[in-house]
Parts: structure tokens; C-alpha cells; sequence
């Protein structure tokens, strides 16, 4: 590759620009994957981003894209034909919500202005309208990379509780993470998913799935997907 003119910056929505110290520590042949010092640095990584996401629970990695993450959360949490509620603040809002229908999953969608974050009045308006409780859970995205708009995630946590609706919270962080405080256990967040090519500066290739400790999640078995949310 020839650097005469400068390094190529890619300017898409991610990955984000590897910084030359991350991409010099990459300069090694291939690791054992199977025993010694990778199975260690696993742990300790699993470990590290539980304290950026301040999550109390347990961190799990997918060999995949944020896409992956997306689809590991639905899949293992949600059943073909169960109802959710999509707070979308762009476009890739709305790519979670397509993955869902792809799914079976019945999606109800608030829509919200360009570059105007998800409102808790009409959230909170919305889970008090479903008196029977039908939405199993309430997704959104903390920063939708299409808009830059920033949820303020708290504020829909308790739109949601003051709703006294039972649905699960679920937060894609894949853009935000590492950039956007994430409090996960003080905020009550059910599912949070990330990336590792945006705020971590890392190459593409891993999805990480956050869940708290005791999850409210219901156990699934014998349904398609990818992986198991419980680890
Ligand atoms: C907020 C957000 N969610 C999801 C995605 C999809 O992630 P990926 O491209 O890693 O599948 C992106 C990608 O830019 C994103 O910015």
C-alpha cells in the first residue's frame, strides 16, 4: 500500500480509523486460538468492557458485525410472533426493526423527527396504551449513527417505569460505545449491544452482547438464532 499521498480515511458511518498503534500491535502470526495467552486475554477483556459499559453482569462476544449483536439479542430474548416497541431515530433504527419483522417479530414503531431524540412522553404514552402488557420489550438506539441523534437513555428507562410496563430495555450502543457515558446497571438496561470498530478503534469483526446478572430474560430453547445469551 502506498502512503505517498497520506493514509486513506474511510468516511462511512464505521469502522472508524484504527489508530497506527493499534494496527502495529497486529503485526504478529497467528495465536494459538485454542490454549495459553489468547483463551487468558479473553477473560480480561470480557472483564474491561463490562466496566466501560458498567455492566454488572455478563459480557458475551460474537464472531460478527454489530448486525450480529442485533440478531443474537433478538433471537435470544423474543419468540416469531411476540410485539415489541422501536423507538427509531434513523436509519439504523429502522435496519433493527426490518431484522426483527425478518424474525417474526411484530414491530410497532415510534418515529421521531430528524435528529430529534426518542421522547419519553410518548413512550411512556405508548406502554400506557398497551394495558395488556403485549410488548415484550422496547428497543432503541442509543446514538443512531445516520442522524447523530442521542437518546438520553435514563429518560426512556423511567418512561418506562413510570408506565409500569414489564418490557424489556434494549440498547444498541454499537456506535455510542466508549464515546456516550453507558451506565447499564444504574439504568436499568436489559440487553446492550456494541461493536468493535467505532468507539473502541478496533478492527471490525466483533460484536459484544451485555447482559446484567440476574436477567429478566426468559430462557430459550430449540429456536433458531445465533448463539445463546447466557453464558
Ligand atoms: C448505531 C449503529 N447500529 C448498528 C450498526 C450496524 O453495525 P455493523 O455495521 O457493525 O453491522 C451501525 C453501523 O454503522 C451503527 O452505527
Amino acid at each position: 500500500m502506498s502512503l505517498a499521498f497520506g493514509r486513506d480515511h474511510l468516511a462511512i458511518p464505521g469502522p472508524s480509523v484504527i489508530p497506527d498503534r493499534v494496527l502495529r500491535a497486529m503485526h504478529r502470526s497467528a495465536p494459538n486460538i485454542y490454549a495459553g495467552p489468547l483463551v487468558d486475554l479473553t477473560a480480561g477483556l470480557l472483564s474491561d468492557l463490562k466496566k466501560i459499559a458498567r455492566c454488572e453482569g455478563h459480557a458475551v462476544f460474537y464472531i460478527g458485525n454489530g448486525h450480529a449483536g442485533w440478531e443474537a439479542s433478538l433471537c435470544n430474548t423474543l419468540s416469531r410472533g411476540d410485539r415489541i416497541l422501536a423507538l427509531v431515530t434513523g436509519r439504523f433504527g429502522r435496519g433493527w426493526v426490518q431484522m426483527a419483522r425478518g424474525l417474526g417479530i411484530e414491530v410497532e414503531t415510534l418515529e421521531f423527527a430528524e435528529a430529534e431524540p426518542a421522547g419519553p412522553t410518548r413512550l411512556q404514552a405508548a406502554l400506557q396504551a398497551d394495558t395488556k402488557h403485549a410488548f415484550k420489550a422496547v428497543i432503541t438506539v442509543q446514538t443512531d449513527t445516520s442522524t447523530s441523534s442521542t437518546n438520553d437513555i435514563p429518560a426512556l428507562r423511567q418512561a418506562i417505569d413510570a408506565a409500569g410496563h414489564p418490557a424489556l430495555f434494549m440498547v444498541d450502543a454499537i456506535a455510542s460505545f466508549a464515546c456516550e457515558p453507558m451506565q447499564m446497571h444504574d439504568w436499568s438496561v436489559d440487553v446492550l449491544i456494541t461493536a468493535s470498530q467505532k468507539g473502541m478503534m478496533t478492527p471490525p469483526g466483533l460484536a459484544i452482547v451485555f447482559i446484567p446478572s440476574i436477567p429478566r430474560i426468559p430462557r430459550r430453547s430449540g429456536r433458531g438464532g445465533i448463539g445463546v445469551l447466557y453464558i
